[in-house]
């Protein structure tokens, strides 16, 4: 786990045990004009409600930062609601019940839930999901055990099932979906895999750590070629998290009847101007399969991939790293930190 450096002077609520009035949060101040900045950001200081029947005061412990977020930070429709300027931000969270009103949530008991970005948050019980931590260590439930496990998980099952023997082509490979993605596949029988990621240090890691056969530094440039030099004989399946050149290349690359999981697009996140896209043409004439995914429909598999998920972190299957930003000050720069590729894995904010 890498840990940044950090100023934080964030008091640790719980540790005196007792309930806090008051908590701090984060709320949209404006919207961004291309690339996010902290300016786009605001801390609160708020009073915490009385619990309601039903209800739990958690204290957040982690906080997850998303690239999904910077869409909505923009008044866009989309498959999510926009955030609200001047209303606190939301994302994954895991905290522990420091006060209770719901008999299912005892004082004690380790939660994940939606009201990230704030240190503590006051949530109906139907809100919160129980953690088990004998299992596993809290924040893997925002990572491998999480939202960035499970699509990988989905992506290579159901959206573009890998194959026995299969080549695999990952992008964003050192991220958090990518690099699960990469242990997967391999574990899904493919034949060999690929990923791409920004610079020689990543590009080093995934051989090393994450099980990859081959590394693509796409900062280098010339993707089409290293690609090519990867995978000679065409590739099977495609995880595409970036979009514009990485996806019209693995579409050039392609081998008939192969599958593409479209998960994400970083690539464009910030309204940069789009690299041309795949060639759909070639896409018809080879019959590959080019198919979009969301993970919230594959939240009723949630509960037996984190089973399944569990036991590879356990026995080693699968690795993970965190990049974590210590304190809720941090959160800004976590999370432009994670547009950019300032992590390795899952980005994290410990609270
Ligand atoms: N469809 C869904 O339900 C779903 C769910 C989760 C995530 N996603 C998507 O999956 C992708 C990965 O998400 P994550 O949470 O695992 O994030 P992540 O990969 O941990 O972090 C994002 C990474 O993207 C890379 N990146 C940034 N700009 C890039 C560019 N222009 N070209 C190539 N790579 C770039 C950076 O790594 P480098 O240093 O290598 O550039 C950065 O570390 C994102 O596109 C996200 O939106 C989709």
């Amino acid at each position: 786990m890498t840990v940044q450096s950090s100023d934080s002077e964030t008091p640790a609520a719980a540790d005196t045990g007792a309930t806090p009035a008051t908590t701090r949060e984060i709320h949209l101040a404006s919207r961004p004009d291309g690339v996010p900045t902290a300016a786009n950001f605001t801390f609160v200081q708020r009073e915490l409600p009385p619990l309601a029947e039903g209800q739990l005061l958690v204290r957040n412990t982690w906080m997850s930062v998303d690239p999904y977020m910077r869409g909505r930070m923009d008044d866009k429709p989309s498959y999510i609601a926009p955030f609200e300027i001047g209303a606190a931000l939301e994302g994954s969270a895991v905290g522990e019940v420091i006060a209770s009103r719901a008999e299912d949530f005892p004082v004690g008991t380790a939660v994940t839930h939606f009201a990230g970005w704030r240190e503590h948050a006051v949530l109906d019980a139907a809100a919160a999901t129980p953690i088990d931590l004998s299992i596993a260590a809290p924040h893997h439930y925002l990572g491998a055990l999480g939202t960035t496990g499970l699509t990988a998980y989905a992506a290579l099952t159901e959206v573009a099932p890998v194959r026995p023997g299969d080549t695999v082509f990952i992008s964003a490979a050192a991220g958090a979906v990518g690099s699960v993605a990469g242990q997967l596949a391999r574990e899904l029988g493919a034949g060999r895999v690929i990923g791409s990621a920004g610079g020689p240090a990543k590009t080093r890691l995934l051989l090393a750590e994450f099980g990859f056969d081959a590394a693509i530094d796409y900062r280098a440039g010339d993707v089409a070629g290293q690609l090519a030099a990867a995978a000679p004989d065409g590739i099977d399946v495609y995880l595409d998290s970036v979009g514009g050149e990485h996806l019209r290349v693995a579409v050039a690359a392609m081998r008939p009847r192969g599958r593409v999981a479209l998960v994400g697009a970083i690539s464009g996140y910030n309204g940069e101007a789009a690299s041309s896209g795949p060639d759909l043409y070639l896409a018809a004439t080879k019959e590959v399969t080019l198919r979009g995914m969301l993970v919230s429909s594959y939240f009723p598999i949630f509960g037996e991939y984190i089973a399944k998920a569990a036991a590879w972190l356990a026995d080693g299957t699968v690795r993970t790293r965190e990049t974590v930003y210590e304190g809720l000050d941090q959160a800004p720069a976590a999370f432009l930190g994670v547009l950019s590729g300032a992590n390795t894995g899952k980005m994290l904010v410990r609270l």
